[in-house]
This record gives C-alpha cells, structure tokens and sequence, in this order.
C-alpha cells in the first residue's frame, strides 16, 4: 500500500458489520476485503503488503509467514475476538507490532450460548426439535424424551473468567449451585454474589452435573479436558464447551461418550474448526453448534468497533484500549 500523506495503510480482511470500516476511511486509506469468509491463502500476500494495521478474526493465523508478507512497518494487529490463539504474540512483540483483542464485549452473548448448551443437553433439545422436523412419528408419554432438571444441581466453570463468571450468573439465576476452578483466582466479589466454591480442576470435574470450559487455549490449556479428565468426570455428567476446540481432547470425549463415561455434550468449538469429528456427529447426547458464541448483530458491531478503536489509537500514537499483553 502507498497511502496518502499523513494517512495509513489499512487492511480488513473479511466483512465488518455497522460503521467499523467508513470509519477507518475517514482517517486513513483501506484495503477492504468485503466478503465474510477465510482469506485464500494465495490471496494474503497482495491484500497484506504494506500494511501498517490489520484488522483479522479468528481463522486467520498471524504468524512469521503472515508479517513477512505484511512488512516491517506494520504496527498493529487487531483480533476481532477475545481469542487470540490464531495470532503468534510473541512473534509480533518481537516486530514491534501491538495486538489488540476484543474482551468485554462478547461476555454476555457468549454465556448465553453456553447456558443454551447447558439446557440443549439436559433437556436434549436437538434430539427434541430433529424429531419434530424429521417427522418422526411422536405422541405425548411420560418418558418421552425426558431429560434431567437443572436446578439443585451442580455447574462447574473451568476458566472463571468474564465469559466464565456470567455462564455461572446464568446458572445461579437456574437455581444451580456454582463451582469454580482457574489458573488464576476468580474476582472474589463474584465468587460472595455466586456463593460459589472455588475448588481444584479433580474436585470441580468430580462433583458437577454440567462442566462448561472457559478457559483460553495456550499451551498448558490445551487437552486440559482429556481421557483422565473426564474419566473423573459423574457418568451422569455433561460437558459443555464455548472455549477453544483443543481445550478438549475431542478423540477422547468420542470415546468417553461411546463408553458412557459422561451423559453428553454441547460444544460450540472444535479441535480443527469447521471439521468436527464424525464420531459426534452421529450422536444424540451431543449438541453441535458452529462457533456461533459471539454471533448477535449488537456483540459483532461492538467487536468490529472496539477493533477499529484500537487500530485508530495505535496509529495515532495512543494506546490502545485493549492490548493483548500474552
Ligand atoms: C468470535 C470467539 O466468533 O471472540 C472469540 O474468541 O471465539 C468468537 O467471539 C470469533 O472469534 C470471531 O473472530
């Protein structure tokens, strides 16, 4: 890119909702990709070169291959997602290159869909609603796909985090009782209004009746939920994820369920996104969803907005609102 004087050079990868790109226009030159898909890979280079600031969502991999075809005077990175395990951190702080996430705004649209999963699951709504629409005969019987009730239960957040914390709100306002266990110490004014317990990952995934997994994906995260954890898990118990895919190992929640280790699963994510095992895909204790955590119009406006934010600050010498400091 050559932009004009005084403006920069500014690359959006994919389609952003609400005024997030006539925005940056007004101050600097954009090269807008206008489509709401994966960049081709042949496509990178041309689009990238040049850049001083990206703006990229989660299936775009930032990594050394990626900044070498961007170029040395690019300054920021802005995720458009609280995740950030797609963008190599340490590669870009080695460049100079700030990169900027989007915390906060995705909290409450991502506990719903993780309290959705808790009640697709327990009260097995996709089996429920593919009876009704694949026209399988059905009538009214006491047994009829009967579930399990939530209330008086236990709820177990593995990542007591802002997305972890609000999915317990949720469940407490259920009438569940709350379990917490995280790398670091939840707020503890959350944990007084929960009445919630903190306690060791073996304790948490020994005593909940639903385990949902809010942890980030990072090194020590990843098959967090494997063969042991959810062989440690009630055999009554379901799983629920809106994290990262890998967090769970998702050959062993295969062979968990097949063995009737745990009672089912509701995930949002998946180990090698938009692939999904296929030993899942046949079951009816699962629910599937396709990583639709964050997917309200007024969450992704938000997103695309505080992502133009930090792009806007960066280049104009201010810091950014939210800096990913991984
Ligand atoms: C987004 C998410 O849908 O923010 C995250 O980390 O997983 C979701 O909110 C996605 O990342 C958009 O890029």
């Amino acid at each position: 890119m050559s932009p004009a004087a005084g403006r920069a050079g500014v690359v959006v990868l994919s389609t952003l909702p609400g005024d997030a790109v006539e925005r940056l226009r007004a101050e600097h030159d954009v090269r807008y990709r206008d489509e709401d898909s994966q960049v081709p890979p042949g496509e990178l280079p041309m689009l990238l070169a040049g850049a001083d600031a990206v703006v990229v969502t989660l299936s775009q991999r930032v990594d050394e291959a990626f900044l070498d075809a961007t170029g040395p005077q690019l300054k920021v990175a802005a995720n458009v997602a609280v995740g950030y395990d797609n963008v190599d951190v340490a590669a870009c702080r080695e460049r100079g290159v700030v990169v900027t996430n989007t915390p906060g705004v995705l909290t409450d649209a991502t506990a719903d869909i993780a309290f959705a999963l808790v009640l697709m699951t327990t009260r097995r709504l996709g089996e429920a609603e593919r009876e009704v629409r694949t026209g399988r005969p059905w009538t009214w019987g006491i047994f009829h796909l009967i579930g399990v009730s939530v209330q008086g239960r236990t709820i177990g957040i593995i990542g007591p985090g802002a997305i972890g914390l609000a999915t317990a709100r949720r469940a407490r306002a259920f009438g569940m009782d709350v379990l917490l266990s995280g790398r670091s110490a939840p707020d503890p004014d959350a944990v007084a209004e929960l009445g919630a317990r903190v306690v060791d990952l073996d304790t948490l995934l020994a005593e909940s009746d639903v385990v949902s997994v809010h942890a980030p994906l990072g090194p020590q995260t990843r098959h967090l939920v494997d063969a042991d954890a959810l062989a440690r898990m009630k055999p009554t118990a379901y799983l629920v994820n809106t994290a990262r895919g890998p967090v769970v190992d998702e050959a062993a929640l295969v062979a968990a369920l097949d063995a009737g280790t745990i009672a089912g699963a509701g995930l949002d994510v998946y180990e090698d996104e938009p692939h999904v095992h296929p030993g899942l895909l046949a079951r009816d204790d699962v629910v599937l969803l396709p990583h639709v955590g964050s997917a309200t119009i007024e969450t992704r406006t938000a997103m695309a907005d505080l992502a133009t934010d930090n792009v806007l600050a960066v280049l104009a010498g201010r810091d950014p609102l939210t800096p990913v400091r991984g």
